[in-house]
């Protein structure tokens, strides 16, 4: 998959105008960049891209405004960053009611034009095609560079590319570079550790990730599942019991894949998720049928440290425990300070990602550390399911 799309670089990008999506939907308030982690990345690229192109026209969404255009999810407030950022003018397209007008509008732009989000554009989520063209219409190439949103069959990720040439954007290059050294040629033996709440989402990431890796970290809401499945009381712990067919099954398929699932063995419990609630500490099978299993225990994280010592590709995504809340931020932190100190001494390749993992990275203090941090949420999950992503596939060069 690696090799079958452009990567743009200054030959091609050099005096012509580029309509680039981009994926600057970043937590705000009151028009105030909460984290500016997405934009920054993009940075780099979008200098080198600026001092080659004619124009550059950034075009990205935020939040689910679902073609409602309000000033709440306006992204005008990005402009002044932009400027900041990228040390030059960057003017802003407001929405335009009229969108076969964009073009005319546009033409009149500076080096540098951040369009209105795209999503109030009703065309936009339905990936129309005559919302697309006049996108298009304006530019001589398209750059995604929106691997977080390239699992969206939408008009400014994938309906685009049906009218110009369209390349892979620098971030969006590395992000899949680092996605195929984790699972489709990584060095062995190699882990996925899955943790996080979500466990119907997951578990078909789990039966793609059997196929693929030869160990199965699991934590949280999920293992609690599969404890469940092996009859190992997890007393009120969060699981979902019309799954625990669907875990069983799991378990057989990893035995014939040969793919060792590694389930916590103790887990720090509490009656309540308040702060400062009494927690204590239960081996397997002595939950009691009021606590809930909150983080795994130091059994399990020293189990967890020998399987991570024995690979060396490690996946991550989610936390080990309900890790917003101390004390059960404690297995998150531990793991990932062993998972960085690791990667840091050059005996693991790390590829963290999607939902709160990046926070949990965060917690742990080693965004450095770790090979590559992914920043996409459903596109990194839908990526590790195995399924193809449309803003990907739409990049792809025929044979
Ligand atoms: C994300 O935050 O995961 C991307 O920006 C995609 O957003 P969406 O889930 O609203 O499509």
């Amino acid at each position: 998959m690696i090799n079958h799309y452009e990567v743009i670089d200054v030959k091609q990008a050099r005096n012509k105008k580029i309509i680039m999506r981009v994926d600057f939907n970043v937590p705000m308030q009151d028009g105030k960049i909460l984290d500016d982690t997405r934009i920054k990345r993009v940075i780099p690229g979008l200098k080198m891209l600026a001092d080659c192109a004619k124009q550059i026209f950034l075009v990205t969404h935020l939040g689910r405004p679902r073609g409602i255009p309000s000033s709440e999810f306006s992204v005008q407030p990005l402009q002044e960053y932009l400027k900041g950022a990228l040390s030059r003018n960057v003017s802003f397209t407001p929405y335009v009611d009229d969108v076969t007008k964009l073009s005319e509008i546009l033409e009149k732009k500076e080096k540098i034009c951040l369009l209105e989000n795209c999503r109030f554009y009703p065309g936009e989520e339905k990936n129309d095609a005559e919302l697309a063209r006049n996108f298009a219409k304006v530019a001589d190439i398209y750059v995604n560079d929106a691997f977080s949103c390239s699992h969206r069959a939408h008009a400014s990720i994938q309906s685009i590319t049906k009218f110009l040439p369209s390349y892979a954007g620098p971030v969006l290059a590395k992000e899949l570079a680092a996605l195929h050294s984790a699972l489709e040629n990584p060095g062995r033996p190699v882990a996925a550790f899955v943790g996080g709440a979500k466990i119907s989402t997951k578990l078909s990431v789990l039966e793609n990730l059997i196929t693929k890796v030869d160990k199965l970290l699991l934590a949280g809401g999920m293992a609690n599942t599969f404890l469940a499945s092996k009859k190992i009381p997890v007393g009120a712990s969060l699981y979902e019991p019309d799954l625990i067919q669907k875990a069983n099954m799991i378990l057989s398929l990893a035995k014939e894949k040969k793919c060792q699932i590694i389930l916590p063995i103790d887990g720090v419990v509490s009656t309540s998720l308040k702060p400062g609630g009494m927690s204590y500490l239960r081996v397997n099978g002595t939950v009691k049928d009021d606590e809930m299993i909150l983080d795994i225990g130091p059994e399990s994280i020293a189990l967890f440290k020998q399987h991570i010592s024995e690979c060396k590709t490690l996946l991550w995504n989610g936390p080990a425990g309900a890790f917003e809340i101390a004390p059960y931020d404690e297995g998150s932190k531990l793991l990932g300070e062993y998972i960085g100190k690791r990667t840091n001494s050059g005996q693991l390749i790390s590829i963290a990602g999607g939902g709160d993992t990046v926070a949990a990275v965060n917690l742990a203090g080693v965004a450095g550390e770790i090979s590559y941090l992914s920043l996409a949420g459903g596109a990194f999950l839908e990526w590790i399911e195995g399924k193809s992503l449309p803003g990907v596939e739409a990049l792809r060069l025929s044979d």
